[in-house]
């Protein structure tokens, strides 16, 4: 069972747990050919298979995905995942932003917020991500947020960061 978790952010971006109201609009910015193309499991997902996942996601204690609001709005998601309580690391990302919110700066400071509550909420010593190489917007934010470049394989980047010292 998910445990309940408060939403966090900062003056101008606000992160809360996903609710099933959230799911046509996070279906149809994944959707978007732009976007999908830069997730590993790229195709087109119906809304049944969305909300499937939702459900089975609804169960699990080791993944959390937010969706990003910003002046009342949706502006975007992003997630932690495969948190392994006992040596207190998890994966990042399902970053991804609403048309309208884009190149706003909303995914940077949710990047840096969510880093935060790993740290801070969770006790996460360690979070790490996969990129595409050619990701250069996604790159970016990563770099800028202390994400270290680890190793290259398959087209894709793993970057990692200790979580000590996010204030
Ligand atoms: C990646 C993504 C979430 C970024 O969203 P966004 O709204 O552009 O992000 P932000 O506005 O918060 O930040 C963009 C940053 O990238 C920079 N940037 C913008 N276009 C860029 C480009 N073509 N190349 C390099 N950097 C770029 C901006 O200058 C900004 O940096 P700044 O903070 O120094 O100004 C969005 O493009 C998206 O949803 N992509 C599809 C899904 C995806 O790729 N997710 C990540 C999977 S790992």
């Amino acid at each position: 069972m998910k445990r309940s978790v408060s939403p966090f952010g900062n003056s101008a971006i606000r992160l809360r747990l996903i609710e099933e109201q959230d799911l046509l609009a996070t279906l149809s910015w994944r959707n978007r050919e732009e976007a999908r193309v830069w997730f590993k499991s790229s195709g087109l997902l119906s809304y049944e298979q969305h909300r499937n996942w939702f459900l089975r996601y609804q169960e699990k204690d080791d993944d959390f995905l937010f969706v990003i609001e910003a002046d009342g709005n949706l502006v975007g998601q992003a997630s932690v995942y495969g948190i392994d309580w006992d040596s207190g690391t998890a994966e990042v990302g399902r970053f991804l932003v609403a048309p309208e919110g884009a190149g706003k700066g909303y995914i940077h400071r949710a990047c840096t917020e969510l880093a935060r509550f790993c740290g801070t909420e969770l006790n996460l010593e360690y979070i790490f991500l996969e990129v595409f190489e050619h990701n250069e917007r996604a790159l970016r934010i990563y770099q800028q947020n202390g994400f270290v470049e680890e190793r290259r394989y398959d087209g894709l980047v793993r970057m990692g960061r200790r979580t000590a010292g996010i204030a």
